[in-house]
Protein backbone atom coordinates (compact mmCIF):
# COMPACT_ATOMS: atom_id res chain seq x y z
CA UNK A 1 0.00 0.00 0.00
CA UNK A 2 1.31 3.24 -1.10
CA UNK A 3 2.10 5.88 1.93
CA UNK A 4 -0.12 8.24 2.74
CA UNK A 5 1.39 11.57 2.96
CA UNK A 6 0.77 15.05 4.28
CA UNK A 7 3.86 17.51 3.92
CA UNK A 8 3.52 21.20 5.73
CA UNK A 9 5.11 23.48 3.21
CA UNK A 10 5.97 26.83 5.83
CA UNK A 11 7.38 28.75 2.74
CA UNK A 12 9.03 31.85 4.22
CA UNK A 13 6.51 32.09 7.25
CA UNK A 14 7.27 32.42 11.13
CA UNK A 15 10.25 33.73 13.26
CA UNK A 16 12.17 31.81 15.65
CA UNK A 17 10.22 31.67 18.75
CA UNK A 18 6.61 31.35 16.65
CA UNK A 19 8.03 28.46 14.60
CA UNK A 20 8.66 26.74 18.13
CA UNK A 21 5.07 28.01 19.27
CA UNK A 22 3.39 26.27 15.99
CA UNK A 23 6.12 22.78 16.36
CA UNK A 24 4.86 22.49 20.16
CA UNK A 25 1.03 22.90 18.94
CA UNK A 26 1.55 20.51 16.36
CA UNK A 27 3.41 18.25 18.70
CA UNK A 28 0.40 18.38 21.55
CA UNK A 29 -2.77 18.44 19.47
CA UNK A 30 -1.07 15.10 17.89
CA UNK A 31 -0.91 13.75 21.72
CA UNK A 32 -4.41 13.35 21.04
CA UNK A 33 -4.93 12.69 17.58
CA UNK A 34 -4.95 8.90 16.28
CA UNK A 35 -3.31 8.90 12.75
CA UNK A 36 -3.91 5.76 10.60
CA UNK A 37 -0.97 3.70 10.63
CA UNK A 38 0.25 4.72 7.14
CA UNK A 39 -0.11 8.13 7.15
CA UNK A 40 3.30 9.77 7.30
CA UNK A 41 3.70 13.95 8.39
CA UNK A 42 6.23 15.76 7.12
CA UNK A 43 7.37 19.70 8.13
CA UNK A 44 9.26 21.98 6.05
CA UNK A 45 10.32 24.91 7.62
CA UNK A 46 12.87 27.43 6.63
CA UNK A 47 16.36 26.58 6.88
CA UNK A 48 17.36 28.25 10.19
CA UNK A 49 14.40 26.02 11.65
CA UNK A 50 15.46 22.55 10.07
CA UNK A 51 17.46 21.67 13.52
CA UNK A 52 14.69 22.96 15.99
CA UNK A 53 12.45 21.17 13.66
CA UNK A 54 14.52 17.69 13.89
CA UNK A 55 14.26 17.73 17.66
CA UNK A 56 10.59 17.16 17.32
CA UNK A 57 10.84 14.38 14.92
CA UNK A 58 10.57 11.06 16.17
CA UNK A 59 12.26 9.38 12.65
CA UNK A 60 8.52 7.50 11.98
CA UNK A 61 5.56 9.70 11.94
CA UNK A 62 6.69 12.68 11.92
CA UNK A 63 9.37 13.54 9.46
CA UNK A 64 11.57 16.90 8.76
CA UNK A 65 12.21 18.64 5.22
CA UNK A 66 13.74 21.13 3.34
CA UNK A 67 12.43 24.22 1.06
CA UNK A 68 14.89 23.89 -1.40
CA UNK A 69 19.22 22.70 -2.39
CA UNK A 70 21.49 23.86 -4.16
CA UNK A 71 21.83 22.27 -7.38
CA UNK A 72 25.54 22.04 -7.11
CA UNK A 73 27.77 20.12 -4.78
CA UNK A 74 29.95 22.00 -2.37
CA UNK A 75 32.07 25.51 -2.45
CA UNK A 76 31.69 29.13 -3.53
CA UNK A 77 27.22 29.90 -4.18
CA UNK A 78 27.21 32.09 -1.71
CA UNK A 79 23.52 31.98 0.36
CA UNK A 80 22.89 28.34 -0.86
CA UNK A 81 22.73 25.22 1.03
CA UNK A 82 23.82 22.16 -0.27
CA UNK A 83 22.46 18.64 0.01
CA UNK A 84 25.63 17.52 1.92
CA UNK A 85 24.66 19.96 4.46
CA UNK A 86 20.94 18.44 4.77
CA UNK A 87 22.70 15.00 4.88
CA UNK A 88 24.85 16.16 7.64
CA UNK A 89 21.42 17.43 10.06
CA UNK A 90 20.40 14.25 9.16
CA UNK A 91 17.40 15.88 7.00
CA UNK A 92 15.04 13.37 5.08
CA UNK A 93 13.02 14.93 2.30
CA UNK A 94 13.28 18.25 0.58
CA UNK A 95 10.96 20.40 -1.75
CA UNK A 96 12.16 20.99 -5.54
CA UNK A 97 10.62 22.29 -8.20
CA UNK A 98 7.73 24.44 -6.53
CA UNK A 99 6.08 26.69 -8.49
CA UNK A 100 7.23 29.93 -6.48
CA UNK A 101 10.96 28.70 -6.72
CA UNK A 102 9.93 28.37 -10.86
CA UNK A 103 8.62 31.63 -11.43
CA UNK A 104 10.45 34.13 -8.64
CA UNK A 105 14.05 32.02 -9.43
CA UNK A 106 14.10 31.14 -12.31
CA UNK A 107 14.20 27.02 -11.53
CA UNK A 108 13.57 25.01 -14.71
CA UNK A 109 13.27 21.84 -15.18
CA UNK A 110 17.26 20.85 -15.83
CA UNK A 111 17.64 22.90 -12.59
CA UNK A 112 15.17 20.68 -10.85
CA UNK A 113 16.60 17.67 -12.52
CA UNK A 114 20.02 18.43 -10.83
CA UNK A 115 18.55 19.48 -7.33
CA UNK A 116 17.22 15.72 -7.73
CA UNK A 117 20.17 14.29 -8.52
CA UNK A 118 22.00 16.13 -5.84
CA UNK A 119 19.51 15.12 -3.20
CA UNK A 120 19.43 11.38 -3.80
CA UNK A 121 23.31 11.48 -4.03
CA UNK A 122 23.02 11.98 -0.40
CA UNK A 123 20.19 10.26 0.32
CA UNK A 124 17.41 12.63 0.79
CA UNK A 125 13.93 11.62 -0.80
CA UNK A 126 12.90 15.17 -3.53
CA UNK A 127 9.52 15.83 -3.29
CA UNK A 128 9.06 17.14 -6.58
CA UNK A 129 6.28 19.37 -7.63
CA UNK A 130 4.92 19.78 -10.97
CA UNK A 131 1.66 21.85 -12.10
CA UNK A 132 0.15 24.37 -14.85
CA UNK A 133 -0.73 28.02 -14.35
CA UNK A 134 -4.06 29.41 -15.19
CA UNK A 135 -3.48 30.42 -19.06
CA UNK A 136 -1.84 26.76 -19.54
CA UNK A 137 -5.15 25.04 -18.08
CA UNK A 138 -7.18 27.22 -20.09
CA UNK A 139 -5.60 26.34 -23.48
CA UNK A 140 -6.11 23.11 -22.27
CA UNK A 141 -2.34 22.83 -21.94
CA UNK A 142 -2.04 21.47 -18.56
CA UNK A 143 -0.94 17.91 -19.01
CA UNK A 144 1.85 18.60 -21.61
CA UNK A 145 2.89 20.89 -19.08
CA UNK A 146 3.57 18.44 -16.77
CA UNK A 147 4.73 15.57 -18.97
CA UNK A 148 7.59 18.27 -19.76
CA UNK A 149 7.83 18.62 -16.22
CA UNK A 150 8.51 15.41 -15.41
CA UNK A 151 9.82 14.14 -18.21
CA UNK A 152 12.50 16.50 -18.09
CA UNK A 153 12.74 16.73 -14.45
CA UNK A 154 13.05 13.11 -13.78
CA UNK A 155 13.21 10.60 -16.31
CA UNK A 156 17.27 10.34 -16.76
CA UNK A 157 16.56 8.70 -13.28
CA UNK A 158 16.90 5.00 -12.98
CA UNK A 159 13.94 2.60 -12.25
CA UNK A 160 15.53 2.17 -8.27
CA UNK A 161 16.30 5.70 -7.92
CA UNK A 162 12.99 7.28 -8.99
CA UNK A 163 11.90 4.74 -6.39
CA UNK A 164 12.61 7.75 -3.85
CA UNK A 165 10.46 10.07 -5.62
CA UNK A 166 7.16 11.79 -3.95
CA UNK A 167 5.21 14.14 -6.88
CA UNK A 168 3.15 16.89 -6.11
CA UNK A 169 0.94 18.13 -8.61
CA UNK A 170 -0.10 21.60 -7.37
CA UNK A 171 -1.64 23.61 -10.26
CA UNK A 172 -0.09 26.90 -9.70
CA UNK A 173 -3.76 28.90 -9.96
CA UNK A 174 -4.86 26.64 -7.04
CA UNK A 175 -1.63 28.27 -4.87
CA UNK A 176 -3.12 30.28 -2.14
CA UNK A 177 -5.93 31.56 -3.90
CA UNK A 178 -8.68 29.53 -2.07
CA UNK A 179 -9.38 27.99 -5.34
CA UNK A 180 -8.94 24.14 -5.14
CA UNK A 181 -8.78 21.64 -7.63
CA UNK A 182 -12.05 19.44 -8.04
CA UNK A 183 -11.18 16.10 -6.77
CA UNK A 184 -12.09 15.07 -10.28
CA UNK A 185 -9.11 17.44 -11.62
CA UNK A 186 -6.99 16.19 -8.84
CA UNK A 187 -7.52 12.42 -9.79
CA UNK A 188 -7.36 13.16 -13.20
CA UNK A 189 -3.83 15.13 -13.35
CA UNK A 190 -2.35 12.40 -10.85
CA UNK A 191 -3.80 9.07 -13.01
CA UNK A 192 -1.92 10.79 -15.44
CA UNK A 193 1.08 11.65 -13.76
CA UNK A 194 0.90 7.73 -12.72
CA UNK A 195 0.37 6.56 -16.04
CA UNK A 196 3.18 8.08 -17.55
CA UNK A 197 5.23 6.58 -14.42
CA UNK A 198 4.19 3.50 -15.26
CA UNK A 199 5.63 4.09 -19.46
CA UNK A 200 8.84 4.52 -18.41
CA UNK A 201 9.28 2.45 -15.29
CA UNK A 202 6.65 0.07 -15.36
CA UNK A 203 3.44 -0.74 -13.37
CA UNK A 204 5.38 -1.37 -10.22
CA UNK A 205 7.40 1.20 -9.65
CA UNK A 206 4.16 3.74 -10.78
CA UNK A 207 1.95 2.03 -8.09
CA UNK A 208 4.59 2.71 -5.25
CA UNK A 209 4.91 6.23 -6.09
CA UNK A 210 3.35 8.56 -4.01
CA UNK A 211 1.38 11.55 -5.80
CA UNK A 212 0.35 14.38 -3.68
CA UNK A 213 -2.29 17.29 -4.42
CA UNK A 214 -1.15 20.80 -3.15
CA UNK A 215 -3.25 24.27 -3.88
CA UNK A 216 -5.56 25.65 -1.12
CA UNK A 217 -5.89 21.87 1.01
CA UNK A 218 -7.79 22.77 4.12
CA UNK A 219 -9.27 20.31 6.51
CA UNK A 220 -12.74 21.27 4.94
CA UNK A 221 -11.70 19.51 1.40
CA UNK A 222 -8.90 17.23 2.31
CA UNK A 223 -11.34 14.38 2.39
CA UNK A 224 -13.02 15.06 -0.93
CA UNK A 225 -9.68 15.28 -2.40
CA UNK A 226 -7.75 12.19 -0.56
CA UNK A 227 -10.65 9.90 -1.19
CA UNK A 228 -9.28 9.63 -4.79
CA UNK A 229 -7.62 6.98 -6.09
CA UNK A 230 -4.77 8.66 -6.92
CA UNK A 231 -4.46 11.28 -4.43
CA UNK A 232 -1.93 9.76 -1.71
CA UNK A 233 -1.59 13.01 0.28
CA UNK A 234 -1.41 16.62 0.37
CA UNK A 235 1.41 19.61 -0.13
CA UNK A 236 -0.03 21.93 2.44
CA UNK A 237 0.83 25.78 2.27
CA UNK A 238 -1.07 27.89 4.46
CA UNK A 239 -2.97 25.56 6.33
CA UNK A 240 0.47 24.32 7.39
CA UNK A 241 0.68 27.04 9.62
CA UNK A 242 -2.08 26.33 12.41
CA UNK A 243 -1.54 23.19 14.24
CA UNK A 244 -5.51 22.42 13.85
CA UNK A 245 -5.73 22.77 10.59
CA UNK A 246 -2.68 20.99 9.43
CA UNK A 247 -3.40 18.10 11.97
CA UNK A 248 -7.18 18.22 10.32
CA UNK A 249 -6.16 17.47 7.14
CA UNK A 250 -4.04 14.66 8.43
CA UNK A 251 -6.71 13.19 9.69
CA UNK A 252 -8.90 13.40 6.75
CA UNK A 253 -7.68 9.95 4.84
P1 LIG B 1 -1.48 26.71 -0.22
O1 LIG B 1 -1.90 25.48 0.54
O2 LIG B 1 -1.27 27.90 0.65
O3 LIG B 1 -2.38 26.97 -1.40
O4 LIG B 1 -0.02 26.40 -0.83
C1 LIG B 1 0.19 25.20 -1.47
C2 LIG B 1 1.64 25.06 -1.72
O5 LIG B 1 2.23 25.81 -2.48
C3 LIG B 1 2.37 24.03 -0.97
O6 LIG B 1 3.65 23.84 -1.46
Amino acid sequence: MRKHIVAGNWKMNKTFGEADDLLNDIMTKLESTTLDANTQLIVCPPFPYLEMTSDYSDDSYFMVGAQNVSDQEVGAYTGEVSAAMLESLEIDYCIVGHSERRAYYHETNEIVARKVDQLLKHGLKPIVCCGEVLEEREANKQFEVVKQQITEGLFHLTPEQFGEIIVAYEPVWAIGTGKTATPEQAQEMHAFIRSLIAEKYGNEVAEETSILYGGSCKPSNAKELFANKDVDGGLIGGASLKADDFIGIATAF
